[in-house]
């Protein structure tokens, strides 16, 4: 008898967990595999980028930023203008520091100010760029992004990384930048060391996404 009962009581759960199973692969799709059917691929552009310069993570004291390097790439390949967001106290020049002060700031979700502003209103296509830092976007990124209206913009994330790749921080920016049609997985993500020392790797990585976004010029 006890026997019995155990049979059908695993043969029920198996029931259940195979039923689970099929349900999430035929359910509803994934985020990441969002269509972005109002996604523009035509219209004034605009990079903005945050990216920190000194001693970095991999690759030394750099002069100009990992996430700098392919925000320009993708200016250039796409006539795109251009906005570094800069922190009014820009981070520390030592790794240990930055990281002291990044994890203060994800802990406090601090909006830290930042220098200037431009104006995205006048612009259909926004290609938001930062690095990776543990999975989150800077925070002073999040900063520009409260400072602006978001509807009916398309929104093209970037990222570079050193091994943590996109880390889900375009649904992070989909959740910022409310209205906005945010191309979530299908943002670029590319390695920093790759930014800053193999640069015809990473022109053809931008040169590929670009092609399969089919962003015109
Ligand atoms: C505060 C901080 C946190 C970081 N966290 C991660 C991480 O979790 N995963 C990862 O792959 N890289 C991480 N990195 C490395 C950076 O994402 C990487 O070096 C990036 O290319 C830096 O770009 P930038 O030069 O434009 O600032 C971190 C770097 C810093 C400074």
């Amino acid at each position: 008898m006890i026997k019995r009962i155990l049979t059908v009581t695993l043969f029920a759960l198996g029931a259940i967990l195979l039923s689970a199973a099929c349900a999430s692969e035929t359910g509803k799709k994934p985020e990441n595999k969002k269509e972005n059917k109002n996604m523009k691929t035509e219209g004034k552009k605009l990079v903005v980028f945050f990216s920190h310069t000194g001693e970095n993570y991999n690759v030394g004291v750099i002069e100009k930023g990992n996430t700098h390097i392919i925000a320009d790439m993708i200016a250039d390949a796409t006539g795109a203008d251009r906005f570094e967001i800069e922190p009014a106290t820009p981070y520390p020049h030592n790794y240990n520091e930055c990281i002291e002060k990044a994890k203060k700031e994800k802990q406090a979700n601090a909006r830290p100010a930042i220098k200037g502003d431009k104006n995205i209103e006048d612009y259909d296509i926004i290609f938001l760029g930062y690095p990776n830092w543990w999975g989150e976007v800077p925070m002073c990124v999040y900063t520009f992004i409260e400072k602006h209206d978001w509807n009916g913009k398309t929104v093209i994330p970037f990222i570079t990384h050193e091994g943590s790749g996109m880390g889900g921080t375009d649904r992070k920016i989909a959740g910022a930048c409310k209205g906005a049609e945010v191309a979530v997985g299908k943002g670029l993500a590319v390695q920093g060391k790759v930014a800053q020392e193999n640069q015809a790797a990473a022109q053809k990585s931008v040169d590929n996404w670009l092609n399969d976004l089919k962003i015109k010029r």
